[in-house]
């Protein structure tokens, strides 16, 4: 069992072969809910549709929306906009955006006139998909790659009524609301993906505050939405239930750092999760190479899910 733990050297999947995929999205524009930086799954999704072929346009929290743009303006994303043909994706537009607000009436007056917020203007969820139809008429692909949970850190049976309902608002209703108000602007055969994590159906630890609740019923809604979305508008709604990845949401939960070690020991395939994993299969699951897959979550994980014992466990080693 100790040689599970070691690491086999540099060993990567060869992603070199996605350089000959076809442009499976080609001529499509993508909305991609929840990219800040680009560390997160939102920003290898953007890479992977882009180098697809898709046009990108992303929304961003009002509070890091500065910040991002100052940094995508002064190249210090550059390096990590390098897509596999060597040249640079582009981000169309850049939408301010908080998913937990519908529309303009639901924001309280604190909220408006907080100075984080009040530089920017049509970010609630309502306003951004009228101002993405003004300016581009329609989408094909929709993206939701965003969660908050300001209890996180707290055990379920600590969490407050507020701090539960504030992370199902912020992880759950906001595919809803994004779904609910994108959908008329959505070409028909189009697809919308979010990301969900193994804590909807197994316990983990450490993952509280109510996420572990947003995310199961995510995946719960996933199934529902396919369905009416599908009837209503001829789109898939599919999520992705992604492997731990040192993102700046991750590393708020604190113990990030363990489970990709934990997944690196006890997953089936022994190797580092590459966020452009997951962009790759997010992109063939909004394509029409996956037109039949609809209401699914899909592992993008290194198989982790598949384990019922951790081959580290010491209990083993007795
Ligand atoms: N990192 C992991 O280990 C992991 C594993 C499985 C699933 N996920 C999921 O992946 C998705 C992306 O997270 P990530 O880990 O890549 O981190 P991230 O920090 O890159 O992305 C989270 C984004 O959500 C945005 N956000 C938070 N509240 C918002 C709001 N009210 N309105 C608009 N945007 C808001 C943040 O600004 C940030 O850009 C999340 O749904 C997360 O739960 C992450």
């Amino acid at each position: 069992l100790s040689s599970q733990k070691k690491k086999p050297k540099n060993f990567k999947f060869p992603l070199d072969w996605v350089k000959f995929s076809c442009a499976i999205v080609s001529g499509k524009r993508a909305f991609i809910a929840g990219v800040a930086d680009d560390n997160g799954y939102g920003w290898a999704i953007a890479k992977a549709l882009a180098a697809a072929g898709a046009e990108i346009l992303v929304g961003t929290w009002v509070p890091a929306l500065n910040i991002f743009e100052t940094s995508l303006r002064r190249g210090k994303f550059d390096e990590s906009r390098k897509l596999p043909d060597g040249s640079l994706m582009e981000i169309t537009k850049v939408y301010p955006l908080d998913a937990v607000f519908d529309s303009l009436e639901d924001v309280p007056e604190d909220v408006k006139a907080n100075k984080r917020y009040a530089g920017s203007s049509k970010w609630t969820v309502k306003e951004v998909a009228e101002t993405v139809k003004d300016d581009f008429g329609s989408i094909d692909i929709l993206v939701h790659s965003l969660a908050n949970g300001p209890e996180v850190t707290k055990p379920l049976l600590e969490t407050s009524r507020s701090g539960y309902l504030a992370a199902v608002s912020a992880s759950s209703y906001s595919f809803i609301s994004l779904l609910q108000h994108f959908l008329p602007i959505m070409n028909p055969g189009g697809a919308s993906i979010s990301l969900t994590y193994i804590a909807s159906e197994r316990t983990i630890p450490g993952y509280g505050g109510g996420m572990s609740s947003a995310k199961a019923a995510l995946e719960s809604d996933t199934r529902v939405l396919a369905f009416e979305a599908g009837r209503k508008g001829k789109i898939r709604v599919n999520t992705i239930s992604a492997g731990p990845l040192g993102s700046r949401a991750a590393k708020a939960i604190g113990f990030i750092e363990k489970m990709i070690e934990y997944s690196y020991v006890n997953a089936p395939l022994q190797k580092e999760l590459l966020a452009e994993e997951v962009g790759n299969a997010a992109a063939f699951l909004v394509s029409p190479l996956a037109s039949a897959i609809t209401g699914s979550t899909v592992y993008v994980d290194n198989g982790l899910n598949t384990m019922a014992l951790a081959v580290d466990s010491p209990t083993l080693s007795t």
